[in-house]
């Protein structure tokens, strides 16, 4: 037995594998449930007692022979993709997922990409926050419904905390701690006391944008935000509809013409071939007063969207809640982004 041992040794000594099939099948053969080396621990049961210690050490031998070629070589192989997995079934746990970025965190830094092309610098701000720089340093006035319990997550009243309803109060520490001219866009996560649906969250993403320098105008704001469409969604028409906000006057939303080219368009434009993406305007004097900076010398404009609602349009998702629960299923469509 000793010399059919001594006999594998050399048999193997200049092995070598061209493939790593070939040498998958080699360890097979040597070393596999019914290889080899099994045989001869079953033979070695037979090996009369006074040899059994010699024996033992030789079929140890080939044993790590054999294991260290295999290992040598396979190292000669590795590198070569996939193919090199096959051996490392047997040793290691194979068949780790790659991760995918989420697609807020993909638009959001789209967003600021876009943004920041054009000189527009990040900022960011607690999400707990007190009353003056989420309502009143906006001029909100004291009995606006914002501030109603059923709107606004209150973490304690009197003075009031609580969990920041918009990125506007990023503005605010911006604007009381930093002199003009700013051109910032905030990013941040944001909280309203709001049922959760299909359509809307409790928790969200905002990006504000805020430009305070010496006359600044509403043509200015306009032109931004055809560049920002230009950039993001590839489409120039824009409209810019009246509305209100206590810190912006005048105050718009702005829509997209997305165009109504498909069944789709029709649904996610609800059949107007627009798409209403964002809130601005021009910053109200109060709010820059508020923030001590001089209302007579410098005016500014703001705008803020919701980075889930851009991401659901994009994407065409029609559920908010599925951009929360992270179910692999849904996440791992977006692999490629
Ligand atoms: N803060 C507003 C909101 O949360 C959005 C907005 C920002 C509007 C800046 C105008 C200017 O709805």
């Amino acid at each position: 037995m000793l010399d059919k041992i001594k006999g594998y040794i050399e048999e193997t000594a200049s092995f070598k594998a061209e493939s790593l099939e070939q040498l998958e099948n080699f360890r097979i053969h040597w070393l596999g449930r019914k290889g080899v080396l099994k045989d001869l621990f079953e033979d070695f049961k037979t090996v009369p007692k006074e040899l059994k210690r010699d024996v033992g050490q030789a079929v140890n031998e080939l044993r790590s022979h054999l294991e260290a070629t295999i290992v040598k070589q396979k190292e000669a192989f590795d590198g070569q993709g996939q193919e090199s997995l096959n051996l490392e079934d047997y040793t290691r746990p194979s068949g780790f997922e790659l991760g995918s970025k989420h697609p807020v965190s993909v638009v959001r830094r789209e967003i600021l990409d876009i943004f920041s092309q054009i000189g527009f610098k990040v900022a960011e701000g607690p999400e707990i926050e007190d009353d003056w720089h989420v309502f009143s340093g906006l001029n909100f006035p004291p009995e606006h419904p914002a501030r109603d319990m059923q709107d606004t997550f209150f973490i304690e009243k009197d003075p009031d905390i609580l969990l920041r309803t918009h990125t506007s109060s990023v503005q605010v520490r911006t604007m009381t701690d930093s002199e003009p001219p700013m051109r910032i866009v905030m990013p941040g996560r944001v909280f309203r006391n709001e049922a959760i649906s299909a359509r809307s969250h409790c928790i969200f993403h905002q990006i504000e944008g805020l430009y305070i320098d010496e006359d600044v105008s509403f043509a200015d704001l306009k032109q931004t935000l055809m560049y920002f469409a230009k950039e993001f969604f590839g489409k120039s028409k824009i409209r810019l509809r009246p509305s209100y906000f206590p810190f912006t006057e005048p105050s718009a939303e702005m829509d997209v013409y997305w165009g109504l080219n498909s069944e789709t368009d029709y649904r996610i434009t609800k059949g107007t071939g627009w798409l209403e993406i964002l809130g601005c305007g021009m910053v109200d004097p109060n709010v820059l007063e508020a923030s001590n900076i001089d209302s007579k010398k410098y005016s500014g404009f703001a705008f803020g969207m919701g980075i889930e609602r851009i991401a659901m349009l994009r994407y065409q998702i029609d559920d908010i809640r599925l951009l929360f629960e992270n179910d692999v299923r849904f996440l791992q469509q977006f692999k490629s982004i």
